[in-house]
Formats: structure tokens, C-alpha cells, sequence
């Protein structure tokens, strides 16, 4: 093995710098160059290929993002486009990609890796909702942000006694959501679990009238706007919504999410090497394990550690 590509993928997730640096710290011992694919799949089928080297990558592994940059590329689904992908990959003479994203990327990764092309995948995004691993790169640090920002709405809240109704990113889950909620000990954490339910929170709301309030939604339940709108228009109550959005996604890496990327990174590259593909690796009982893709993508995603409490309005 003498050429690796490694992309990042799908949206960016903090610590995926710190992973390509462990890819490339892994690779660098067996003498193997790493060629990071601008813009995710999407740099492969445009051929721009960068070269990426230790010294370079470990400038980055506090920073955020993606030195690599990540674009979302729906095209990838059609086998024309996959098929495209490999003969460029082997025209450049690379023996194997990393891909780190998630969902999405995870089904590009199966693709290329069941055309014949040997495929690593690194868990890489903010929701968490990556099937059996307990927590994916990213999403630590993206709670540590909803947190930071909760809490310092929770003090002009407090001040004013205004109601809160704040959203945060997780797509169709809402770990984001749980784990912000309880660790702010907000109000009404709205989850995507048919967790809305309009009484109970207005039950909620008027049991606490008079003192401030923080409901925590999940963006996959109901948007901060919606929720406005329908306390507002079923009771005499105000709420101000907030996004917080992509400060979510942004901001250095927590401790964690280093730590877990370089490890990955190492990880797919030895995975590599020891010639297993069409796996993607995970986080099991605090180890590294390597699982099949395909078994991944079929499994649903029940994180055994969350805390089972998104019904707590
Ligand atoms: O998948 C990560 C994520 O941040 C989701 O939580 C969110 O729904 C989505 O990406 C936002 O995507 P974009 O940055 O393309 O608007």
C-alpha cells in the first residue's frame, strides 16, 4: 500500500481535522501517502486531491471544520457516479479511501467499497445518530456548544422571566436536545420521539408562569417558529425562539473529540492495511471496534447510554 485518499464528508463535525491528522500520523509510519479529496465525494469525481502531510495536519487538530472543506453531493447515490469515483481513484493509484461523515457519506462508503474499493468509515457527525457506536466524532463538543449558549440565554431569561423555546440541530434525533436539556435542567426538553404534545407543555408553561422558562427542541421535532407560534396562539402566553444553528457545529474540538479523531484516524488507516474493508468503526464499551457498513446501515439507532428521560415536560 503507497497512496491512501481520506475525504470529510456531509455536514462538518468538530474533530474531523484531529482525525485526518491520525490518519495521516498512521500512514506516515508504514510510508504511505495520504491525499485528502477536496469538498468530500465530490473532490474525487472533480480529480482535486491535495496532499496532505503530519506537519501540516497537526497545526489543525484543535481547529473546527474541516481543512478539506465538505460538500454535500446527492449525485453520489447514482452508481454511474460511484463507478466514476473508483476508476479515478485507481487512475491515481490509490489503494484504499477513509471516508468520515455521516449517514449519508456511510452510504457512499458501502457503495464504493461493494464496487471493489477498499473503504474505511469513520463516524463523523454532529447528531450522533450513527447506529451502534455510543457516540459519534463531533457531537460532544457540538453539546458542549448548545450548553455554553443555553446557558448564557438562561441568564437574560432569568431577568426578564421571558419563555424560552430554543432549537438545536440533530436532524431526526435528539440526543443534541436530551443531553443540552439535562444539562441545563431546562424546562421541557421536546424530543423527536412524538415528544410534542401542545397540553402538556402548556400545562408546563402555566405550573411555572411567572418564572422563566427553557424548552429545548429537537430540530427534527418542532422548529423554535412553530413552537411560538402554537403556544402563542393557544394561550395568553409570549415565547421568544431562538436557532442556535451552526455555532453548534463550530468553535475548537473538546478534549474528547481530539482524542477520539486521532484515534479513528489511526484506526481506519491500520483497518486499511490489514486489507478488511466495507467497515466503518465505532465506539463500543470505550474501545475502537470495526463493524460492516452494511450492518450498520440496517441497524436502528438506540444509543444504550442515553439518559431516558425526553418525555420530562
Ligand atoms: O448533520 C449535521 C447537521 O448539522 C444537522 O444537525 C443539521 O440538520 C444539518 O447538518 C444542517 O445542514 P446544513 O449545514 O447543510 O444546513
Amino acid at each position: 500500500m503507497k497512496k491512501l485518499a481520506v475525504i470529510t464528508s456531509g455536514g462538518d463535525a468538530p474533530g474531523m481535522n484531529a482525525a485526518l491528522f491520525g490518519v495521516v500520523k498512521a500512514a506516515a509510519r508504514h510510508d504511505i501517502e495520504v491525499f485528502g479529496c477536496v469538498n468530500g465525494y465530490i473532490g474525487i469525481i472533480k480529480e482535486e486531491f491535495m496532499l496532505l502531510t503530519e506537519a501540516e495536519l497537526f497545526k489543525v487538530i484543535d481547529v473546527g471544520g474541516t481543512i478539506l472543506g465538505t460538500q454535500r453531493f446527492p449525485e453520489f447515490a447514482e452508481k454511474e457516479i460511484q463507478t466514476k469515483a473508483v476508476d479515478i481513484l485507481k487512475k491515481h493509484e490509490i489503494d484504499g479511501l477513509a471516508v468520515i461523515g455521516g449517514d449519508g457519506s456511510y452510504h457512499g462508503a458501502r457503495a464504493l467499497s461493494q464496487l471493489g474499493f477498499p473503504v474505511a468509515a469513520i463516524p463523523g457527525t454532529i447528531d450522533n445518530d450513527i447506529a451502534l457506536t455510543d457516540i459519534t466524532l463531533g457531537f460532544h463538543t457540538a453539546v458542549e456548544n448548545a450548553v455554553d449558549a443555553i446557558d448564557k440565554v438562561k441568564t437574560s431569561a432569568a431577568s426578564h422571566k421571558h419563555i424560552f423555546g430554543i432549537e438545536v440541530m440533530g436532524r431526526q434525533a435528539s440526543d443534541i436536545a436530551i443531553w443540552a436539556g439535562l444539562a441545563t435542567a431546562a424546562d421541557g426538553i421536546i424530543g423527536t420521539n412524538n415528544d410534542w404534545n401542545l397540553e402538556k407543555v402548556l400545562k408546563g408553561i402555566k405550573m411555572s408562569a411567572g418564572k422563566s422558562q427553557i424548552y429545548i427542541l429537537a430540530e427534527g421535532a418542532i422548529s423554535a417558529d412553530q413552537f411560538k407560534a402554537e403556544i402563542e396562539s393557544h394561550s395568553e402566553y409570549k415565547v421568544h425562539p431562538l436557532v442556535l444553528g451552526h455555532i453548534q457545529r463550530g468553535g475548537k474540538p473538546s478534549v474528547t473529540d481530539r482524542i477520539m479523531g486521532i484515534k479513528f484516524g489511526e484506526q481506519s488507516v491500520n483497518t486499511l492495511l490489514e486489507g478488511r474493508t466495507g467497515v466503518c468503526l465505532a465506539v463500543q464499551n470505550n474501545q475502537i471496534v470495526e463493524l460492516e457498513l452494511d450492518k450498520v446501515l440496517h441497524a436502528s439507532n438506540n444509543k444504550p447510554f442515553l439518559p431516558f428521560v425526553s418525555q420530562n415536560i
